[in-house]
């Protein structure tokens, strides 16, 4: 049986039927991801990536989009109508490296933000989430998938404080 977060008194109902600690809410969800964007923006290896793909003027509706990701996802709101896999298709540049950067920057982003509980549940699904686009990703450009590890956790790389979108 797999260790479960610290507990806090819950509140409502997810659609996954798990209980929705208390505190987290749409603009716990907002400041998670503009902090974490901000960051990856300037990261050295994934930042590269956002800036070619998302021009300066379409950075605000991403930050929406990824809003109603994560409302979606934790929140069951339902906002969240995208398909995420062939955007990602598209970035034919990404591998493992910049998964584990991802998450370890996002890991770091929840853990300055969130209460234990909290950031632990946005870890629990940032890590399901990236191991199935990692997955998907492979799938679609026709790696074997037979031997392939799981993704190991980065050390967090040195803290980057974001400039002035922050
Ligand atoms: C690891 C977990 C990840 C999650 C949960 C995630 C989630 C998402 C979501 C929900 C979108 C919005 C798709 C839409 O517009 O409907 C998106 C877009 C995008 N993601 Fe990810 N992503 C992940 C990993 C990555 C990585 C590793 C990179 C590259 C370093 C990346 C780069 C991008 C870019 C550039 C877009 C915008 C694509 C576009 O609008 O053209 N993502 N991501």
């Amino acid at each position: 049986m797999s260790a479960s977060p610290p507990q806090a008194a819950p509140t409502r109902l997810r659609r996954t039927g798990a209980l929705t600690p208390q505190g987290l809410d749409e603009a716990m969800i907002r400041r998670v991801v503009d902090h974490f964007y901000a960051r990856a923006r300037e990261d050295d290896l994934i930042g590269p990536v956002f800036r070619n793909a998302v021009p300066d003027d379409r950075w605000q509706a991403h930050l929406d989009t990824i809003a109603d990701f994560w409302s979606s996802m934790l929140l069951g709101s339902g906002r969240y109508k995208g398909r995420p896999m062939p955007k990602h298709f598209a970035l034919t540049e990404i591998g493992d490296a910049h998964f584990k950067r991802w998450l370890a920057l996002f890991r770091m982003t929840v853990n300055d933000i969130c209460p234990p509980d909290i950031a632990a549940l946005f870890i629990e699904r940032s890590e399901r989430v990236g191991n199935s686009f990692r997955l998907n990703i492979r799938l679609h450009r026709g790696d074997d998938l037979v031997h392939l590890e799981p993704l190991e956790r980065e050390e967090l790389p040195p803290r980057v404080e974001p400039g002035e979108n922050f």
